[in-house]
């Protein structure tokens, strides 16, 4: 990327999934308190989002402020920068946003330098309201390219995520408008179907994106409860496996030891986050089992297993799915167990399965 920003997908907390426009200032400081409480941000989840809800009214200088729900928007980036977080903002280019709050309309350069002027670091820049400016591909691409030139002209480095969910091809001109992250579906909701619509089927529809610009198939439902563990594993798999943004949405207080374990899994981590920034793809399919690879920066490569079925299954790797000769012995990153290659793997219903190699073979 030109501008260094999202070398490896960006990790965080948004506020969406969880609380919808249910926000304030003082939740906001709490999940920050909770984001260093809990770890979180040291396993390397740094972004603070505030989504829709945080907008008032302009003034007289038509500069937008915050609803009474946010009193400072200037203390409270200073409290998340405090500790070590950045913080993101939201916002649409038509007059309102997707919740009927104010939108950028009229405003672009005046918000993006507001943004700045709070200290900022991410903006989310969804497509909600004003249709009649962006019904075809060339007025989105423009709508979104002029909160790029914006931001940038402001100085301050600010991730730029776009959310035009994926309807204009996104991936192919998400770098030029000057995107970091772009969305490639509708919204996520908290159940295994739309998860794995979009892991599965979707996302995978566009161009691998990479370092500097990636694909976004939307935020993290992990620990929100209405999915079973084996499910929210098999979320973080597709999501890791794809390099996509991690942007966790539940409630940071309310993590339970099994979401921690799921969110925190350092190889697994490591698997998203690894700097070649390959997106992972489906490289064999056996009935309902699927078996997807992820070259890596080491010359290695990880393979995830995935049980799309609602019985148990299990397959024996080969080599062809690491695009290796010869598979030395496997190290299965979810139970941190050691694998024998030629031995089969069994998989949950709706679960998965990550296996890296040893040692790099040819
Ligand atoms: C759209 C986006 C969501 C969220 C809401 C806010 O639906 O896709 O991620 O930002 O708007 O209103």
């Amino acid at each position: 990327a030109p501008d260094g920003l999202a070398a490896t997908p960006p990790m965080g907390w948004s506020s969406w999934n969880a609380f919808a426009d249910r926000i304030d200032d003082a939740t906001i400081r709490a999940m920050a308190d909770a984001m260093v409480a809990r770890g979180l941000r040291d396993v390397g989840y740094t972004h603070i989002n505030i989504d829709d809800g945080w907008q008032g009214k302009r003034d007289a200088a038509g500069v937008l402020q915050p609803n009474a729900k946010f009193p400072d928007m200037k203390a409270l980036s200073d409290y998340v920068h405090a500790r070590g977080l950045k913080l993101g903002l939201y916002t649409s280019p038509g007059p309102k946003t997707c919740a009927g709050y104010e939108g950028s309309y009229g405003h672009v350069e005046q918000d993006a330098k507001t943004f700045a002027d709070w200290g900022v670091d991410y903006v989310k820049y969804d497509l909600c309201s004003g249709e009649w400016f962006y019904a075809d591909a060339d007025s989105v691409q423009r709508t979104y390219y002029q909160m790029g030139a914006a931001l940038r002209a402001t100085g301050r480095p600010m991730i730029y995520s776009l959310c035009e969910y994926g309807r204009f091809a996104v991936s192919s001109w998400g770098r030029q408008v000057g995107g970091h992250l772009w969305r490639t579906t509708g919204d996520i909701t908290d159940d295994y179907k739309t998860m794995s619509d979009i892991g599965f089927v979707r996302n995978p529809k566009f161009a691998p994106a990479g370092p500097g610009g990636w694909n976004d198939p939307d935020m993290l439902e992990v620990g929100n409860g209405g999915m079973t563990d084996d499910e929210y594993r098999t979320h973080m798999t597709l999501w890791a496996m794809q390099a996509a943004p991690l942007i966790m949405g539940h409630d940071l207080r309310k993590t339970t030891a099994s979401a921690m374990r799921i969110l925190t899994n350092r190889a697994v981590l490591a698997i998203d986050q690894d700097a070649l920034g390959v997106q992972g793809r489906r490289v064999r399919a056996d009935g309902q089992v699927e078996i997807w690879r992820k070259e890596l920066a080491n010359g290695s490569a990880a393979v995830a297993v995935f049980n799309r079925g609602t019985a148990a299954a299990s397959v024996t790797l080969t080599a062809a799915d690491f695009g290796t000769r010869t598979v030395g012995q496997l190290n299965e990153l979810w139970s941190g167990r050691k694998v024998q290659p030629t031995s089969a793997v069994t998989i949950a219903p709706h679960g998965s399965s990550v296996l890296l190699m040893k040692a790099k073979l040819q």
